[in-house]
């Protein structure tokens, strides 16, 4: 069981910021933005997701999970309001976000299916967050050049998305979840993913003039396929989560704790 801290996190989110805020990047931008776009749907998905798997639990087996779970939901509940104030920022920058909507779209065919799909899904997605977060960690001076706000704001998130990757695929298997079922999900949620990351960071690069700019596409070759690049350097971790034995714990680091011990002063244990 993992023991999961709900943070409130000591940044300014009111004054702007500029609108290639990642280091002066178009793409990086863009990128970061489409991803913070998808959080507040994706991370509601992912509370009710872990809130209805834990009720279908039976009630042995739920004490085992209560704080955990509650821990859960207070991270991703903050992440929401955190990113929710992000965007509002991005929008008054004319950016729009046709991936929240999508998402709604597709979720609302979930309605009354087994908690156990909804877990799979969350699970898969947690894989790809967490995949992405050790990465960030791991690179972080990618974000050099940004405010310092905002570089904190990623690291925490990135943080706590390696403290919990866990839980959601935890109470999967808790409830019985087939590994067919979780591997059926993961092809599934890589597909949808990525396919709508790349959309929105399309539509994100056209509002805001860059998209046919060759230092764009210089960015996004070295950023996602350069020696350290996001998807060279994830493939492997990524390709891990297939194996009948996987356990996102398997991928741990100490980059996360590591960096809630050296940024203590960036936010506040809330209930502790
Ligand atoms: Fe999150
Ligand atoms: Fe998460």
């Amino acid at each position: 069981m993992t023991d999961l801290v709900v943070r409130r996190l000591l940044i300014d989110l009111e004054t702007p910021f500029d609108r290639h805020w990642c280091g002066g990047d178009a793409f990086r931008s863009a990128l970061f933005n489409a991803l913070s776009m998808s959080f507040p749907v994706g991370e509601q998905f992912f509370i009710d997701s872990v809130r209805n798997g834990f009720k279908a639990l039976p009630p042995e087996q739920q004490e085992k999970f209560k704080a955990e779970v509650h821990g859960f939901v207070g991270q991703e509940a903050t992440h929401r309001r955190i990113h929710a104030l992000f965007n509002a920022h991005l929008e008054k920058q004319g950016l729009v976000n046709d991936w929240a909507p999508r998402a709604q779209k597709r979720l609302k065919l979930l309605d009354g299916v087994d908690p156990r799909h909804w877990l799979a899904i969350t699970a898969a997605n947690e894989h790809f967050t967490a995949i992405f977060a050790e990465w960030m960690l791991e690179n972080h001076d990618w974000l050099d050049g940004s405010e310092a706000r905002l570089k904190t704001m990623w690291l925490w998130h990135s943080a706590e998305e390696s403290e919990h990757k866990s839980t959601a695929f935890d109470l999967y298997q808790g409830l019985g979840g087939t590994h067919a079922w979780r591997i059926t999900w993961f092809r599934r949620v890589t597909l949808i993913f990525l396919g709508d990351t790349l959309r929105q960071t399309i539509n994100n690069l056209q509002r805001d003039g860059t998209l046919w700019k060759w230092s764009t596409w210089k960015s996004a070759a070295n950023y996602l396929f350069g020696k350290r690049g996001l998807v060279r350097q994830s493939y492997r971790p990524w390709r891990e989560y297939l194996r009948r034995d996987f356990h996102p714990s398997q991928q741990e680091s100490e980059l996360s704790s590591r960096w809630l011990a050296d940024n203590a002063n960036a936010y506040k244990p809330v209930g502790v």
